[in-house]
């Protein structure tokens, strides 16, 4: 039996909402260790990674040597260690390796490094027929809770790593779902985000507008948010989900290029046409849907016709937000082989025009919310500048003035101006 470790743990988040949700998890089980969380600077620093483009590995390397140069012993989890477990065991200040499995094992894992002295590296590889691991947590808050139903993505579509370092789809059994919805809300929460890798596979054909359904009926529970969902997962059954009070009516709808060409290549189950197709339907049950998605720019084989597509189709979507990457090929995807590499000027240069492009229909789409009133659930800081702050139902960040007493609370806001970013407004009496 190890003795209690008086040491103080901060936690460092890369990537995707999901990640967020581990990240929560992580750090009540280092708590419920005896550590002290902190954060900032500590003894420990646990840093959770992403690996998606080579981009954010690097900047997790950044974060790994930023911290072992301040003094820290550094744990590393998530998907950049589960594809590259010895580049990251390597870096120096190192202390335990760990991956996307057994997370719950990672702070007894700290706790035997610390003591010995010893690096520990424990990467556990996917495997056929993975189940889901329950965590949960605990954490009281006012605002926002991530709610992981689901991980992992059987897809593989051409660019991506994601199924490699997230393993096959494993689902969160309905009942442990519910259990844990409520829990959150009993805890104060007033937003669930359900995350995963890719929750349209929840479960199998079928299953995730149910279960939404039956979250949603979850007393007290005033938001819930569907983080992401693959276009060809939008059943008309999910549309219909955006019928229920309390469901936001805000979809992220992973693009990745607006040309039927280059989504093929990509292997993308679905064409421009469809796309548009979904976008219809949604809108016409909740018109002022917020809509954000990702596009990567510089795909092998993309052309400036092709590029050209996907602009034209962001603009006739009426993107919210754009999430612009720049294809960064990842070793063990089949894009990597790919002819048509796109000259690295080319792809740098698409990104910043999606860029600009995503800003202005930010802001195209933030100045039809002027003069009307919004629901905002205040968020528990305040933002630089003093203002409160929270998101509309439809995913649009909206500040305005006001006490603390709000926080936490659905207000009215009246929006009066609007930039890329949001807009600002004054609550109604
Ligand atoms: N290069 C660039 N962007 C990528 N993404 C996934 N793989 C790559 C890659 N190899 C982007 C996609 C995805 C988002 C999470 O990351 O747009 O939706």
């Amino acid at each position: 039996m190890l003795g209690l470790p008086d040491k103080t743990v901060s936690f460092r988040t890369f990537g995707c909402k999901q990640n967020q949700y581990d990240t929560d998890f992580l750090r009540e089980s280092f708590e419920r260790k005896g550590f002290t969380v902190v954060q900032g600077d500590a003894d420990v620093v646990v840093i959770n990674t992403c690996a998606v483009t080579s981009r954010s590995a690097q900047k997790c390397r950044q974060a790994i040597r930023a911290a072992a140069r301040k003094g820290a012993k550094v744990v590393v989890t998530g998907c950049y260690p589960q594809i590259a477990t010895r580049e990251v065991q390597e870096i120096p200040g190192v202390i335990v390796v760990g991956g996307v499995r057994e997370r719950g094992r990672l702070a007894d894992l700290a706790l035997a490094a610390l003591e010995t002295g010893e690096p520990v590296v424990e990467v556990k590889p996917h495997v056929d027929g993975e189940e889901f691991e329950e965590t949960s947590v605990e954490t009281p808050s006012l605002t926002r809770a991530y709610l992981k139903i689901q991980e992992g993505c059987g897809d593989y579509c051409t660019y991506c790593i994601v199924p490699y370092a997230r393993g096959p789809s494993r689902s969160r059994r309905p009942e442990s779902v519910i259990r844990e919805a409520e829990r959150l809300v009993q805890r104060g929460y007033k937003e669930i985000v359900l995350t995963g890798t890719h929750i349209g596979l929840y479960g199998g054909e079928g299953m995730l507008p149910s279960l939404i359904e039956r979250v949603s009926r979850i007393h007290g529970l005033i938001r819930i948010r569907i983080s992401s969902l693959e276009p060809h997962d939008v059943t008309p059954e999910l549309i219909d989900c955006l019928r229920l009070p309390n469901v936001c009516h805000h979809l992220h709808l992973p693009l990745q290029s607006g040309s039927d060409r280059v989504l093929r290549m990509m292997g993308r189950r679905y064409d421009a046409a469809l796309f548009m197709d979904i976008v219809g339907r949604a809108r016409q049950v909740a018109p002022d849907l917020g809509l954000t998605t990702d596009i990567i720019a510089g795909f092998p084989g993309e052309t400036e016709a092709d590029f050209q597509d996907t602009l034209e189709l962001a603009r006739a979507a009426g993107f919210s937000r754009i999430h612009a990457f720049k294809y960064s090929p990842r070793p063990g995807t089949r894009a990597h082989g790919f002819e048509g590499k796109v000259p690295e000027k080319v792809k740098e240069e698409r990104v910043s025009t999606l860029i600009t492009r995503g800003r202005e229909l930010s802001t195209a789409f933030h100045r039809k919310l002027v003069g009307r009133g919004f629901e905002v659930l205040v968020e528990d800081d305040r933002e630089a500048g003093g203002y409160l702050a929270g998101f509309t139902r439809n995913y649009v960040r909206c500040r305005f003035p006001g006490e603390d007493d709000l926080m936490g609370k659905v207000v009215n806001v009246t929006v009066e101006e609007a930039g890329p970013l949001g807009v600002t407004g004054t609550p109604r009496r």
